[in-house]
């Protein structure tokens, strides 16, 4: 089995990203929204934070109570809208129950929308497809991009995704789909979903249910990534995917923590860089 190494691939894209920085007179500068204390929405936050330094971005956070409202929120977000040197904004989800994302979504400027879950954005993407949009969705792109390092085929492959967010399942379904893939989506309640499993060429999981894809579920040979994070019970960190049983039988597999993460991370940069070039300003 070889690992879909994405601490060492979002590396390489976080240089490259650097160099483009650097020659930028006009840095690229992202602002992070962080509602409520969830510890891991704080825990990725703060590992952006660290991704912008490295390559020259510059961030700031800014921390809003749990119960904000709805349209306080908006507003806030519209203040950053129209901070001309603002040229990227993130809202870290989830965000509190109460609080409709759908909306938020929709008020962050498209032109600033590093994340790509802008109803534009995403609607744009998904019909003219990533390579004539502007941002695109950063854990799919990221996905995709270890396939294409990995020189992994995917024209007539059979591919399941488990998991229909519209963070990883939907934009990783349409991007495989468009490079020739059939491609079955899946839930965490599918029934017998170990009889979908076992026939993926390609097997992507991302539903929140740590320890879901077990040995028996995949087929010998298969490419398998695991978008899930979580804790076990020794506080380690892992997937959706049970790695030490399923590594026995993958041809490839990302591991958990140091595959999915990482290129999620540098690909949210890639966005973020790719607005600044595009505005005008
Ligand atoms: N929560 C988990 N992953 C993500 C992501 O990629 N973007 C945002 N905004 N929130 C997340």
């Amino acid at each position: 089995m070889i690992l879909l190494d994405g601490k060492k691939l979002a590396e390489k894209i976080k240089r490259d990203l650097k160099k483009q920085v650097s020659r930028m007179k006009q840095k690229p500068v992202l602002v992070m929204a962080l509602v409520g204390d969830d510890p891991a929405s704080k825990v990725y936050v703060r590992n952006k934070k660290l991704a912008c330094q490295e390559v020259g971005i510059i961030s700031k956070e800014i921390f809003l109570p749990e119960n904000i409202s709805e349209n306080k929120l908006i507003c806030e977000i519209q203040k950053l809208n129209q901070n001309k040197k603002i040229t990227g904004i993130i809202v870290q989800l989830p965000l509190p129950k109460k609080i409709d994302k759908y909306k938020i979504l929709e008020s962050i400027d498209p032109e600033k929308d590093a994340d790509c879950l802008n109803h534009h954005n995403f609607g744009k993407f998904l019909q003219v497809g990533e390579k004539k949009s502007v941002v695109i969705p950063a854990t799919a792109i990221g996905i995709i991009k270890l396939f294409e390092e990995y020189k992994i085929p995917l024209s007539g492959k059979y591919a399941v995704v488990v998991g229909y967010s519209d963070i990883v399942g939907k934009p990783l379904t349409e991007m495989l789909l468009d490079r020739g893939a059939t491609v079955t989506v899946c839930h965490d309640k599918t029934k017998n979903l170990g009889k979908y499993t076992s026939q993926a060429d390609i097997l992507a999981v991302a539903t929140g249910v740590r320890g879901l894809i077990k040995s028996g579920m995949v087929k010998k040979g298969a490419v398998v990534v695991d978008a899930g994070i979580h804790r076990d019970k020794n506080k380690k960190i892992c997937g959706d995917v049970n790695f030490r049983a399923v590594s026995k039988k993958a041809s490839f597999a990302t591991p958990v923590p140091g595959g999915v993460g990482p290129m999620t991370v540098a690909m949210l940069l890639w966005n973020t860089v790719r607005l600044s070039k595009s505005s005008p300003g």
